[in-house]
C-alpha cells in the first residue's frame, strides 16, 4: 500500500563474505550511499549469499515478489571468473532488460579504471522492482551509483 515504507533490497553476492571469511563491505557501502541520498523514509532488506545460481535467483525473487522491494541492488559476482554469475541470475529472473544501466556504469567506470571492462553488470525489471548489479569493490559502488542514481526514482515510478 501507499502507506508502507519503501523497501530496498541490498544483496551481497560473495562466497567468502557469506561464509564469514571476511566482513561484508559492499552491503554497508550501498546502505551508506542510499542513506545519504534518499530524503524519504526507507527500509533496507539485506542479504549476504554465496555465488550460487539458485541461491541468487531465489533471493532476488523473494525480495521482488514477497518483500515487494521497489529497488534491489546487488554487489559482486559480475566479473569473468568461473564463480561470477550474478548477471546470469539477474537475467534469469528478468521480465525486461535495462541495458542502459550497465552501459553507463561501465562507461563512467572506464574513465577511472581500465579493468571496468571486466564487469558484466546489468539491470532488469521484475514486476514492480528494478534490480541493478554493481561490482564488488566499495569504490566501484560509489562511482556506479553516482552515474545511474538520477534515473532510478523515475524508473521506479514508471513501474507502478
Ligand atoms: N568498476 C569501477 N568503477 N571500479 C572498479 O574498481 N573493478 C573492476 C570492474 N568494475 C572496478 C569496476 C574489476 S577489477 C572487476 S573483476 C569487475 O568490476 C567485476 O567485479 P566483481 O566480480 O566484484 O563484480
Amino acid at each position: 500500500s501507499n502507506l508502507a515504507v519503501a523497501k530496498i533490497g541490498i544483496v551481497t553476492v560473495s562466497d567468502r563474505a557469506s561464509r564469514g571469511e571476511y566482513e561484508d563491505q559492499g552491503g554497508p557501502a550501498i546502505q551508506g550511499y542510499l542513506s545519504e541520498i534518499l530524503t524519504s523514509e526507507w527500509k533496507p532488506v539485506t542479504r549476504i549469499i554465496p555465488d550460487e545460481l539458485s541461491t541468487i535467483t531465489e533471493t532476488l525473487k523473494e525480495l521482488c515478489d514477497q518483500k515487494q522491494c521497489c529497488l534491489v541492488v546487488t554487489t559482486g559476482g559480475t566479473g569473468p571468473a568461473k564463480r561470477d554469475i550474478t548477471p546470469e541470475a539477474t537475467l534469469a529472473v528478468a521480465e525486461k532488460e535495462m541495458p542502459g544501466f550497465g552501459e553507463l556504469m561501465r562507461k563512467v567506470s572506464l574513465e577511472k579504471v581500465a579493468t571496468a571492462i571486466l564487469s558484466r553488470q546489468t539491470a532488469v525489471i521484475r514486476g514492480g522492482t528494478l534490480i541493478v548489479n554493481l561490482p564488488g569493490q566499495p569504490k566501484a559502488i560509489q562511482e556506479c551509483l553516482d552515474a545511474v542514481f538520477p534515473a532510478i526514482p523515475y524508473c521506479i515510478d514508471l513501474l507502478e
